[in-house]
């Protein structure tokens, strides 16, 4: 049986998704404050584009995405923890996030650095967790070290820690494709590559599909930034205009609006090139693009 729309995928998989996440820390014994905290950030809502995109590809393979629901929470609990962080007062000190005022501002910065600590430190427990008749432990080994490598140093660690070096400056190009390529886009190909993974794909798949991530990601930051010139607050959640007041480099800092917008519908072409060699049933992964690019929020 296959899904007739993105929407049905959608509203499928995030209820599963979140489901998992709220079970996972609900059962937590761990300080109700610091469970509370956890839960305030994961459940504020966001488009769980990247466990949508873990979906999709092993929806793609022919496989049931269900498999994938352990590894969909570990990873949005790394993009939540990213997110909290992102927010404080010492990094890009924003209010708002997800519709609602940012963790800090609500649990305080202690708990919201713990909350985020504790986030990210439970996804691998989670991946650790995943049962045997779901993925080899060769499989889930590979799982663990893909999503530490690119949740860290040489991944979006390392790209938050360019983006904020490179505050007040005016970057290169290709300065600036490194922040976007490892603050956004690692994770959003993590995303792609486990599923991949966890369907069993041959290594010329996992190369093609790293294309396809390639472009989706810069393409989703670049979105991203045009977001918080043009975006409407109310839609995305967050503040507009944070990027303008932190002097960051961004796509439409360099190249314009007008460039920036270029560069996305590019990046967004090359993506559905890669995908379509990939002759796998992509037809939701698509339309994940499409959404990646077009999106209002
Ligand atoms: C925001 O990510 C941070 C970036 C990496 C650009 P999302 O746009 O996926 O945020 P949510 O999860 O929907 O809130
Ligand atoms: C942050 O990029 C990417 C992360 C790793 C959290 P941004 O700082 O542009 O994200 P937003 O706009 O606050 O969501
Ligand atoms: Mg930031
Ligand atoms: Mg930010
Ligand atoms: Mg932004």
């Amino acid at each position: 049986m296959h899904p007739v729309s993105l929407e049905s995928f959608t509203n499928k998989y995030k209820a599963l998704v979140e489901a998992r996440l709220r079970e996972a820390v609900g059962t937590l014994e761990a300080p109700e404050n610091l469970k509370k905290s956890m839960l305030y950030s994961l459940e504020a809502g966001g488009k769980r584009i990247r466990p949508l995109l873990l979906f999709a590809v092993i929806d793609a393979f022919g496989k049931d995405p269900e498999l994938g629901v352990d590894a969909a929470a570990a990873i949005e609990m790394v993009h939540t923890y990213s997110l909290i962080h992102d927010d404080l007062p010492s990094m890009d000190d924003d209010d708002l996030r997800r519709g609602k005022l940012t963790n800090h501002k609500v649990f305080g910065e202690a708990t919201a650095i713990l909350a985020g600590d504790a986030l990210l430190t439970l996804s691998f427990n989670m991946l650790a967790d995943i049962p045997d008749e779901y993925v080899s432990d060769k499989v889930k080994l590979s799982l663990i070290k893909g999503l530490s490598k690119a949740a860290g140093a040489i991944g979006m660690v390392g790209g938050q820690v360019a983006d904020m070096e490179g505050e007040d400056k005016e970057l290169s190009l290709g300065q600036l494709e490194y922040i976007h390529i490892n603050k956004t886009g690692r994770l959003l190909e993590y995303s792609i590559i486990a599923g991949a993974e966890m369907a069993g794909a041959a290594a010329e798949q996992k190369a093609v599909l790293s294309k396809f991530a390639y472009h989706i990601g810069l393409a989703f930051q670049i979105r991203d930034d045009i977001l918080d010139l043009e975006g409407s607050e109310e839609l995305i959640g967050k503040p507009v205009g944070s990027d303008t007041e932190n002097h960051k480099s961004t796509y439409p800092a360099l190249l314009g609006l007008a460039g920036a917008k270029d560069a996305l519908e590019n990046h967004l072409h090359s993506a559905k090139e890669a995908l379509a060699a990939t002759k796998l049933n992509v037809a939701v992964l698509a339309e994940i693009a499409d959404l990646i690019g077009l999106r209002n929020y």
